[in-house]
């Protein structure tokens, strides 16, 4: 079997760290594992099958004899070294934003448009990490019926926001525990007990940069520039997992029915729909694990072609570290 040598640039955060875990569980073929981050994580030591390996200082030299370059700590490191990757051989699988509009660059859900791999000129995007999760469970329906518009809401875990977000949230819940003052840093208000309205920065429109991502990259994953799309992204005190509530106009009806067998077709979904028994997607079932979660699903009492669902995922492993393996995957499969 060929092996390849993979770099993970941002291997401390969480992400990063997620990316060396997926590659051990599914057995990609790694030859060689290069731990690349700042200089004040250079010598921590991760562990990769068996053997611990130390994290080395990111330099634009880092990159000799690396064929694929998983890149994951933010987008003004990508756009500062995924180039000198590209330059010395590498295939650069980046999950910022850095890169994810160019037209020169796919923008890659493995389960919607794996066809878009081979355009790529050395640099794949992974996509937002909410775009992904709607994206699962759109597309069947966008195959079968033709998506003409969506209106979703996303419920945003804490740790999306990166490692900051999620330890602000736990410190929240102990300061609360023991009567202390609830100290407000990381996010604009509290979150614990609280729902914030806003991620990422506010647009001329009124959106902001994270509802303005799910509008462009759906257009761009699904091939689709016709698709209307309007997000509103709230943070919630969650640990880990993002949900979203998702309403959606077809070309062609879609009854509930149809969709849940589209849904249980899908790839990378499953479906949790018995509210009778209270069962449903949420997002502590959801953590941890590869696949998306569907449920709630019904027809929009509404409007004729529409239809309601409600759809969770694990935002760091299939929103971010899963689906760039998976893009490494089909790309060594090529
Ligand atoms: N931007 C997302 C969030 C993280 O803040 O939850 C995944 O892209």
């Amino acid at each position: 079997m060929k092996l390849y040598n993979v770099a993970i640039v941002g291997a401390s955060g969480a992400v990063g760290e997620e990316m060396r875990l997926v590659l051990e569980q599914r057995n990609f073929p790694v030859g060689k594992l290069k731990l690349l981050a700042s200089a004040r994580s250079a010598g921590k030591k991760f562990p990769f099958k068996g053997e611990e390996i130390p994290v080395e200082e990111l330099t634009k030299n880092s990159f000799g004899g690396v064929d694929i370059a998983l890149f994951s700590a933010g987008a003004s490191i990508s756009k500062e070294f995924a180039p000198a990757a590209v330059e010395a051989g590498a295939v650069v699988v980046d999950n910022s934003s850095a890169f994810r509009m160019d037209d020169e660059v796919p923008l890659v859900v493995p389960e919607v448009n794996p066809h878009d791999i081979k355009k790529h000129q050395g640099i794949i995007a992974n996509p937002n990490c909410t775009t992904i999760i709607m994206l699962v469970a759109l597309k069947p329906l966008h195959d079968y019926g033709k998506v003409k518009r969506v209106v979703v809401s996303s419920y945003q875990s804490a740790s999306g926001a990166g490692a900051k977000g999620m330890s602000e949230l736990i410190s929240q819940t102990k300061q609360f525990a023991e009567g202390k003052e609830i100290n407000v840093e990381f996010f604009a208000y509290q979150l614990l007990f609280n729902l914030i309205p806003h991620i990422d920065v506010f647009q001329d429109n009124g959106y902001t940069k994270e509802e303005m991502k799910m509008v462009n990259e759906t257009r761009k994953i699904m091939g689709d520039p016709n698709i209307m799309v309007s997000p509103t992204c709230v943070r919630v005190p969650v640990i880990r997992a993002h949900s979203e509530s998702i309403n959606v106009e077809t070309e062609k009806k879609i009854t509930a029915e149809k969709a849940r067998e589209l849904f249980a077709a899908a790839p990378g979904l499953q479906v949790i729909d018995d509210p009778a028994n209270k069962k449903y997607p949420m997002p502590l079932f959801a953590s941890g694990k590869d696949d998306c979660f569907v449920g709630r699903i019904r027809e929009d009492i509404s409007q004729v072609n529409g239809l309601n669902f409600w759809v969770v995922g694990d935002q760091i492993r299939k929103g971010a570290a899963l689906n760039a393996v998976q893009i490494a995957e089909k790309l060594v499969e090529a």
